[in-house]
């Protein structure tokens, strides 16, 4: 069935557990995903960036309308989020389309605008009866330059700073980071454990890690038993998708039919995120 993000997230941080977020792009995605979840008997949730409402002509409606129709029949609770939003208008077509969650982005913004913009965002999707995830970057930055994407190499979020933020914004969840890196291609990443349990003891949100798709299993596994409650993968999915398209092409030069490839592509992405579940949702590892 459909459910709530804030159900979800609240579920799985009172086992010390984890759901897997997955970015959707195409309906060939949401089906992939949501099968993936079936087969493992795990909850998860659906997310839409607003790169990909972008990509579908600036209008979030269509491609939720699939993830909601999607997930009403399914036989593990799917929710609905909408991922890296920085505009405001997109905002607040979320509860129109069925979303019940979304992570407000104004990571690049310098500190105090980062608390104001957020905060503003969490009044009006608390109003709209929306769960709210934010991410809090790293102000200032070495030689005088401008404040870091909070997922930069390098960037942390500091643990006394995080905590004045998610009491000065109301936030209901934050991004934190600590080591992972948005878009990597290889899965190498190493995170930075210590900092987890400090910002696991400081805050009383439930904390996200974004970039996840190049995070190892072992690193992911370790995260989750740190305090991590949301698991956010894209990068991943797309690259099993496009390798799954490239050889279905190479092997079949004259393929016109889109069914064909696409799904080899659905297929690869069922293939990844159900390698990547039980990782997620497995029983955390101190
Ligand atoms: O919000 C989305 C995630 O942070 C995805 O990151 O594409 O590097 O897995 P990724
Ligand atoms: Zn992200």
């Amino acid at each position: 069935p459909l459910a709530a993000t804030g159900d979800l997230v609240g579920r799985a941080a009172a086992r010390r557990g984890a759901v897997a977020a997955f970015n959707v792009i195409t309906l060939e995605h949401i089906e992939a995903v949501v099968a993936a979840a079936e087969a493992a008997g795990s909850p998860v949730i659906l997310q839409i960036s607003e790169n990909a409402v972008r990509y579908h002509g600036g209008r979030p409606g269509p491609l939720a309308a699939a993830a909601v129709r999607s997930a009403e029949p399914s036989t593990v609770p799917v929710a609905l989020h909408l991922d890296h939003v920085t505009s405001g208008g997109l905002l607040r077509q979320a509860a129109d389309c069925g979303f019940s969650s979304v992570m407000f982005d104004a990571a690049h913004l310098p500190y105090e605008e980062n608390v104001a913009a957020t905060r503003a965002a969490a009044a009006w999707a608390h109003g709209a009866g929306l769960w709210l995830e934010a991410e809090l970057g790293e102000v200032g930055g070495k030689d005088g330059r401008g404040p870091l994407d909070a997922h930069a190499p390098g960037a942390r979020t500091r643990p006394e700073e995080a905590r004045h933020f998610v009491a000065e914004t109301g936030v209901d969840a934050l991004a934190v980071a600590i080591g992972s890196t948005h878009a990597m291609t290889s899965r190498d990443a190493r995170l930075d454990h210590t900092l987890l349990a400090e910002l696991d003891v400081a805050l009383d949100v439930p904390l996200v890690l974004h970039g996840s798709s190049g995070v190892p299993d072992d690193e992911l596994r370790r995260a989750v038993g740190g305090g991590i409650t949301k698991v956010n993968i894209g990068t991943a999915l797309s690259i099993a998708m496009t390798a799954a398209v490239r050889a279905h092409l190479a092997v079949d030069e004259r393929a016109v039919d889109p069914r064909g490839y696409l799904a080899a592509g659905r297929g690869a992405v069922t293939e990844a995120a159900a390698r990547l579940l039980p990782t997620i949702a497995a029983a955390p590892v101190g």
